[in-house]
């Protein structure tokens, strides 16, 4: 059984390769947080939480804001549309931000890297990058059960003033007629959704309702349609690692889906949810203490799907 001890001795396993790793070099803002923070929160179907290390630290959400926007745009245009004409749900083997493959398929492979998520942006519903962003905001603040989440603005102006990569996807995925409506606009909306505050505690959150099939087990309220939620943690396994997703699978074994500001989110189904907070990553982009401390869980609890 998980006990605080466990989440410290995992903590204390973890912190041994942080200076291994490096934070976000791409991103000014990202670059400067201190990489030496760690921290691991679990949040159960009861609502007990037991937490080690900095879970109240905020961070930028990142590619984690990637699982918020599916499940919207999952909503707004339904999932055969999404994952027929818009998004592929494959993994790549390739880095996040890649271009490659932009060249020889028509879709994106899949929803969480850069390509992906940009298309996936620009089918949500609102007029403009505000109209989007609020509607983002008022859910991801259900999902966490935090009514205090908000963007951290130094995090989304770097991110808009460096984003050249991101643009270039975009206006390829425009002139490919995949992306519609105006790729400034959705650039914006993409930038700042990946620049909100979060904590591990509200990781953990999110990550529980996705656990639960959907459903915030305090309050009942159905927040995630069952099936995207579980179409959402197939794609996690699979992709939610990036090019590491295999090697995750290997080691740790359970969905997940991480974010350069060094967070990861793990639905354990039917069991918890995981909030992690580790800003030194690995050369792929994830969160390097994380990763160690999911996988000394992992193996001490047997935790593994496989
Ligand atoms: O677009 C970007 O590059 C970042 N805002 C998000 C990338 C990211 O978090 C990849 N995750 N490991």
């Amino acid at each position: 059984m998980l006990k605080e001890e466990l989440l410290q001795d995992a903590l204390h396993y973890g912190k041994a390769f942080v200076h291994m790793g490096q934070t976000a070099q791409y991103i000014p803002e990202l670059k400067n947080v201190s990489k030496y923070y760690l921290g691991i929160c679990t949040i159960d179907m009861d609502g007990n939480v037991l937490e080690a290390g900095d879970t109240n630290i905020p961070f930028t959400i990142q590619s984690i804001s990637k699982l918020v926007s599916l499940i919207l745009a999952i909503r707004d245009c339904g999932a055969d549309h999404l994952f027929h004409d818009k998004v592929g749900v494959e993994p790549t083997g390739d880095p996040f931000n890649s271009i490659v493959k932009l060249e020889t398929k028509t879709r994106p492979f899949n929803p969480f890297i850069n390509a992906g998520a940009i298309t996936v942006a620009s089918c949500i519903s609102g007029k403009d990058s505000d109209e989007k962003f609020g509607r983002f905001l008022d859910f991801i603040r259900k999902l966490c059960r935090n009514e205090e989440i908000s963007l951290n603005t130094a995090v989304y102006e770097s991110e808009k003033q460096t984003g050249d990569r991101n643009r270039a996807l975009a206006y390829y995925l425009k002139a490919s007629g995949i992306l519609e409506g105006d790729v400034e606009e959705c650039l914006d909306f993409y930038f700042k959704m990946c620049s909100v505050n979060v904590t591990a505690h509200d990781i953990a959150h999110m990550s529980l309702v996705l656990a639960n099939h959907g459903v915030d087990p305090a309050s009942g309220e159905i927040l995630i349609e069952a099936k995207s939620a579980k179409a959402i943690r197939a794609l996690m396994l699979t992709c939610g690692m990036y090019d590491g997703s295999g090697e995750f699978a290997m080691s740790v074994g359970f969905p997940a889906k991480s974010g350069v500001g060094g967070g990861i989110a793990v639905p354990l189904v039917n069991h918890m949810g995981i909030g992690v907070f580790g800003p030194a990553l690995d050369s792929k982009g994830n969160s390097l203490g994380g990763i160690k401390m999911l996988e000394y869980i992992s193996k001490r609890l047997d935790y593994s799907l496989f």
